[in-house]
This record gives structure tokens, sequence and C-alpha cells, in this order.
């Protein structure tokens, strides 16, 4: 029988409020505001929209407890959470893998957020400079995701409550009331009205397997799922409080957002008599034409980026979080160590994606791939590695620690789980395995 880990010396989230809105910043971020729309606008609106959400409910939800009950019990990173479940088992290679997938995302990550950050100047000074000239210029774009990275290095350097939390606690409500605020005056905008009905009335006749691929992977990368991003969150929630609560809130303020984002996009989208399937680029190319053709549009359009670099810092926190946990845990570094170490690979390992995008041919169009340097990395790591890694959690959860022995830990603070106990328990064992190794067979046949 294994016991649980002990909390010496590690950090803990204040109250349970607290680590909901770390861990719903963690979840919220470039996923819901920049890659939702654009792959909601790819795969033809409402429908993509109706799928997305069913996916989050029977696949994120029991993953993400799955994550969150292996980390409270642990009280360990990803690594030696599954070391100390089973020891001496291969299994801590899933552990591994989500502590380099991190890394990966974390550096292209981080150059998207820095065209972020980069994107409130312009658009509040009104430079009209287009996209593909602003990524290109190498001046710019390095600097800002250099300052993003140390950005995100100062925030998780603080720890536990005076960093991570802190932060999260400002920063997630000034996001809702922004949005909020955008909303209504995109809404209000003339000819909205067929950008919500694109957005809220489902034609499922134009759903294909593709369709539910991108929804199945947007699902895990939008929750933070897979890499043990949430099962490093997990190990700093206390006993006291909730996990099945806890994981609802934050899958239901995610989609909240990435719902909310759709009804931002989508209206003046339509208003302006622009495209959905614009690809990557469409909040960067296709907004600020929007914002400056409106009244008032600098600051609006300022703002939005203003809120994309919040929630993309509130990611960045966590994706470093989890190496930095590695480290400070299994090889007793010092947390400032840890932190500054990992940013330098990161920052290293961002370079060629900031170059793929215009700076250096070869890496734009990768030889056999034909996708750029940066494209790839987010198909490798921000979806394949993703759903093996949300796929391994579910059978380790509901194969071998099995839901029956992990009840205990999920019953402190949820005295009524036995309820709700069976339900996870064929979801984990079943459902989510099934699913998940029907999305990676598609995913290799489409690359093959
Ligand atoms: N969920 C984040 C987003 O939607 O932007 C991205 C992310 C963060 C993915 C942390 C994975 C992760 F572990």
């Amino acid at each position: 029988m294994v016991t649980g880990g002990t909390d010496s010396g590690r950090g803990q989230w204040s109250s349970k409020m607290g680590f909901i809105l770390a861990a719903a910043g963690s979840a919220i971020g470039l996923g819901n505001i920049w890659r939702f729309p654009y792959v909601t606008g790819q795969n033809g609106g409402a429908a993509f929209l109706v799928l997305y959400l069913a996916c989050v409910a029977v696949l994120g939800v029991p993953v993400m407890i799955a994550e969150l009950t292996i980390g409270r019990f642990s009280r360990r990173n990803p690594v030696g959470a599954f070391k100390m479940i089973r020891p001496g088992s291969p299994w801590k290679l899933i552990g591994y893998a989500g502590v380099a997938t991190g890394i990966c995302i974390l550096s292209y990550y981080s150059v998207l957020a820095g065209y972020t950050t980069g994107y409130i100047v312009k658009t509040l000074i009104g430079n009209t400079t287009a996209y593909e000239a602003f990524t290109s210029n190498v001046w710019i774009v390095l600097p800002l995701f250099l300052v993003f990275i140390v950005f995100t290095v100062l925030v998780v350097q603080g720890g536990i409550k005076n960093g991570i939390e802190r932060w999260a606690k400002i920063l997630m409500p000034i996001l809702l009331l922004l949005l909020v605020a955008l909303i209504i005056r995109s809404v209000t905008l003339e000819g909205a009205g067929r950008g919500l009905s694109f957005y809220l009335k489902p034609d499922f006749s134009k759903v294909t397997g593709k369709t539910i691929l991108a929804a199945l992977g947007q699902a895990f990368f939008s929750l933070s799922l897979g890499m043990g991003a949430m099962l490093t969150y997990g190990s700093y929630l206390a006993k006291k409080d909730n996990i099945v609560t806890s994981g609802l809130y934050v899958a239901f303020f995610d989609t909240l957002i990435a719902v909310m984002a759709g009804l931002l996009i989508f209206p003046a989208l339509f208003a302006m008599g622009m495209q959905p399937d614009q690809g990557t680029g469409l909040v960067f190319k296709v907004l600020p034409m929007i914002f400056a053709s409106i009244p008032g549009g600098h600051l609006i359009g300022a703002a939005f980026f203003l809120l994309l670099s919040i929630a993309a810092l509130t990611s960045t926190i966590s994706l470093l979080e989890v190496a930095t946990a590695y480290m400070v845990d299994e090889k007793h570094w010092l947390r400032k160590r840890a932190v500054w170490v990992m940013a330098l690979i990161c920052f290293a390992l961002g370079l060629p994606s900031i170059l793929s995008q215009g700076i250096v041919p070869w890496l734009e169009k990768l030889p056999l791939v034909g996708m750029s340097f940066l494209g790839l990395m987010d198909y490798i790591f921000g979806n394949v590695m993703l759903a093996i890694g949300a796929l391994m959690i579910s059978i380790f959860f509901g194969w071998l620690w099995k839901v029956k022995n992990a009840a205990a830990e999920l019953r402190e603070g949820c005295p009524g789980f036995g309820r709700i106990a069976p339900v996870l328990d064929i979801m984990l064992k079943f459902v989510c395995p099934a699913l998940i190794l029907v999305v990676l067979v598609f995913l290799f046949i489409d690359v093959a």
C-alpha cells in the first residue's frame, strides 16, 4: 500500500479560490483566445463548438481529476509522483516526457506571447506594419521574446503563494472584465448577427473526422492536460480542498473564456466582411484591422492584446513550474537556480522558432515536413505529446493505480465521492483511453 507524500518544505495554495484562479490561469491562455477562435473558424463554427464542449466534458474533466489527484496524493512533481506510486517502474517516463514537453511548449509559446506583447504597443500607436513584416523583424521580436521569458521567471521564482497565486488573483479577474467589455463592443457592431449565427447555429453536415480530432486536441491544449501541469498544481492543493469541484471549476472557467473569445471574435470578424478560416494569423492579422476601423479602436485593440498577454503569462508560469518543481524536488536545486537554468534552455530552444517566422527561409518551410519549425513544435508537443500524456495518465489511473485505491485521496475534501466513483472508473478505464487512442491513430495516419 502506497501512502501519500508529505507537505514538508513545500509551498501550498492559501485557499481553494487561490488554487482555482491559478489553475484556471494555467488553462486559460493563447489556447483559448488565439488558438480556439482560429481552429473554430477553420472547422465550420458552431458544430466545432459543440464537439469541443463534448470533449471537455467527456475527456477533459476525468483526466483533470486524475492529474490533480496524483499530484495531491504524491505531493510531488510529475517524475516524483509516478516514482512514488509505482516505484522502480518505467511509469516515471511519463513524468520525464511531461517535463520535456513543458519546456518545449514554453519555448514557442513565449515567441507568440512576445508577439502579443508587441501588439499592445503596435495597436496603441496605430502602427500598421503587416503581421509578416512584424514577425520577421528580429530586432523587435527577439527582445519581446526575451522580456516575456524573464517576466515568467520572475513570477515563478516567487514560489507558490507569493508568486503564482498572488499574480493569478490580480490578473484573472482583470481578464474577465476586459473580455466582457470587448464582447459588448463586438456584438453591437453592425453586421455582427451573421458572426453570431456562424458561431452558435450548428451545421453538423460539415463535421468530418478531422473536425473531431481538432476538437480533442484543442481540449487537451486548452485545459493544460497531458504534461503534468495540473498534476504539479494539484501537488500544492490542501487536503481539505475538494478535487472534484476544483477540477470542474477550472474546466468551466477555461471553457467559459474560450466561448467568450469566440463571442468576441466572430461577430467582429463578420461585421468586417472577413473570412473565418484565416488560420494561425487570425488574431494578429484580422483584429488590428477591425480595431483600426472602429472608433476608439486603438484603445480597444491595445486592451485586447493586453488581455491576451495576461492570459499567456498565467499559462507560461505553469509551463515553467513543471520543470522547476522537478529540479527542486528531485535534484534539490534552489528554486531560483532551477527557474533561471530552465528559462535559459527554453530561450535557446525558442530561437529556431522565432527565426522560422520569416527570418531564416529554410526554417520557415522545413524539408520533408513542409511546415515551419514553430508549427512543427506545436504539432509534436502541443498536440501529439499532450495526447500521449493524457492517454498514459488515464491508463495509469484507471488500470494501475485504480480508482478504488485513489478513492481515499479523492474523498478528502469530497465526502460524497463514492457516488461518482463508478463513473470516473468507467471514464478513465475505457472511454478516455479508447477515444484518445483513436485520435492518435488518426494523427499518425494523417502524418503518414
Ligand atoms: N492551456 C494553455 C492555453 O490554453 O494557452 C497552454 C498550456 C499551458 C498547455 C500549460 C499545456 C500546459 F501544460
